[in-house]
């Protein structure tokens, strides 16, 4: 942590470097506001001239200038018809807990977990925990589900608890029922107490969909083989998965009543994918759920994620820390900085190229900078390469529910890695401006006849924040980067934001 420190000043004292160079932007929008303001009062003074006039060519007119002043507060009421938009407050959050795991895990659940009534959830326990080292108001209430000895469970060396987890969904619904925060409930998510989840990006996934119709919203697992195993129309659980509160309500009707049907299944959300198939609900595929069946480094996974909102990470304790060379609930923390600043654009992948280098550059936001040697293809760029095994401990393309390619053989075709150090807000610009500093994952020793990427030391990206970007009414499309002339030896500085027109990744021949 103390290495922490030392970055958010050695970014702040570039920023304020940055600023004094960016003053001629800033006497430009000075004298622009100058402008304005001017050209304002004018047209203000203009009105004072006019309004006598008009008072002498008909009496009546004053009235209905004062009812043109009025009417456009009152026809603000055009948007009571518009439903709120889901927010947190309509989220309730069910996770999966153990006592006998619970005091490490929720170090995670800290990490993304609102207090103070901003979320709503609870956190399910099979026992009794003593919690008296008050971190309970920094956390959700502990609850103990009800006893489930009566329901068959015959899956050969699985875990009996999959079937109290499974009826988290339930157990919530009766909770609930009939008190006044029902009225504000629209989904129930489900998650596990080794689940990070990014609630901005939740929320904005949730938005898509009508919480009044039946929704089952979640992902299927990278592993193929899983799949195949359990199903690719199963939300797996760690991942999370949301369910309609209308859906939530249809399933607690019969929950009780299915899962003694499917005493053969191994977990908690093969009974729920049971049950919804018997509802006849199919699942809503939503590919920034990631269950995380690999094991090793998300290194290529999240610098090369899929154009959709990252909602979650689970299995935080099998795979390595997000950010090398510190702990697990460390490195996420410091993920936890970028989410803070531009949630939506978190991992969001932009590909560039430094032209006088013949590099591609390619930034995850927030996490990782990549600069490999030579020009690579978009196509081949967006591939998440395999940083990582599968579930089976397989390191083959085929075991993956997803596009991957190896990492290259020869060390020249490997790419220098920048992983995140700092993100700052730089309000004086409205954008943030994050710091990536190399980690040498593989040996540098290359020896092509061209600039070695290892030159450079750390990597600035600077971009406004997109909020907006997974809006209904916008298509999803990839950020453009840009690589700004190298101002300081061994720093290179990134332009990262929405595309201009005519703007996309290509190689300019010079
Ligand atoms: C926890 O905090 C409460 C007040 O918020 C205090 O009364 C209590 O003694 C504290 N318990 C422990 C174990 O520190
Ligand atoms: C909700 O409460 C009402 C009134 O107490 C009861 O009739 C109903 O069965 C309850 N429903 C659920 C799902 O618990
Ligand atoms: C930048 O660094 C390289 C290699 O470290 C060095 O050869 C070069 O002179 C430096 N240039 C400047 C402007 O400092």
């Amino acid at each position: 942590m103390g290495d922490d420190k030392k970055d958010q000043k050695q970014l702040s004292s570039y920023l304020k470097a940055k600023n004094i160079s960016c003053n001629s932007h800033y006497s430009f929008y000075w004298l622009m506001s100058k402008l304005i303001f001017l050209i304002l009062a004018i047209l203000f003074s203009l009105q004072f001239v006019f309004y006598p006039l008009n008072f002498i060519s008909s009496s009546s007119e004053p009235r209905s200038l004062i009812k043109f002043s009025v009417s456009p507060v009152g026809s603000g009421s055009g948007s009571v018809h518009e439903p709120e938009q889901t927010e947190l407050k309509h989220v309730v959050f069910g996770i999966a807990a153990s006592a006998k795991f619970w005091k490490h895990r929720r170090d995670y659940v800290k990490l993304w977990w609102k207090p103070n009534g901003e979320m709503n959830g609870v956190v399910w326990l099979d026992q009794h925990i003593d919690q008296n080292d008050n971190v309970s108001n920094t956390l959700p209430p502990l609850r103990i589900s009800s006893d489930t000895s009566r329901f068959k469970y015959r899956y050969p060396k699985g875990l009996r608890s999959a079937i109290r987890i499974t009826r988290i969904v339930s157990e919530t619904v009766r909770l609930l029922n009939g008190t006044e925060s029902e009225k504000n409930v629209r989904w129930i998510v489900m998650g596990d107490d080794d689940t990070v989840f990014f609630p901005e990006n939740l929320v904005k996934v949730l938005r898509k969909y009508d919480h009044n119709q039946f929704y089952y919203i979640g992902s299927s697992s990278e592993s193929h083989i899983q799949n195949l195993k359990f199903s690719y129309g199963m939300a797996y659980g760690g991942g999370g998965f949301a369910i309609s509160y209308p859906l939530a309500k249809a399933l607690e009707k019969m929950q009780d009543r299915c899962i003694q049907r499917y005493a053969e299944l191994y977990g908690s959300d093969d009974r729920i994918h049971a049950c919804m198939s018997e509802l006849g609900v199919p699942l809503t595929k939503e590919v920034g759920f990631h269950q995380i069946d690999l094991y090793g480094k998300l290194l290529g996974l999240l610098s090369a994620h899929p154009l959709a909102p990252l909602v979650s990470i689970h299995h935080l304790d099998l795979v390595d820390p997000v950010f090398p060379n510190m702990g697990r609930v460390n490195a996420m923390r410091r993920f936890m900085v970028s989410a803070k600043l531009d949630s939506a654009s978190l991992a969001q992948q932009s590909i560039c190229y430094d032209v006088d280098h013949r590099w591609t550059v390619s930034v995850s936001w927030g996490y990782t900078v990549q600069i490999t040697r030579g020009v690579l293809s978009a196509k081949e760029m967006v591939i998440p390469t395999r940083t990582f095994i599968d579930w089976y401990k397989q390191a083959d393309e085929r075991s993956y529910a997803f596009n991957t390619r190896p990492v290259a053989k020869s060390a020249c075709q490997r790419p220098r890695v920048y992983y995140l150090s700092n993100a700052l807000p730089d309000l004086a610009l409205h954008r943030t401006a994050s710091e990536y500093v190399r980690y040498d994952m593989w040996e540098p020793e290359c020896d092509w006849d061209m600039s070695d990427p290892s030159e450079i030391e750390r990597v600035i990206v600077y971009k406004k924040p997109d909020p907006d970007r997974w809006n209904k009414h916008r298509a999803p499309r990839r950020d453009c980067c840009r690589v700004l002339p190298m101002k300081k030896n061994g720093t290179m500085v990134i332009d990262v934001g929405t595309c201009k027109d005519d703007e996309f990744v290509e190689f300019p021949v010079k």
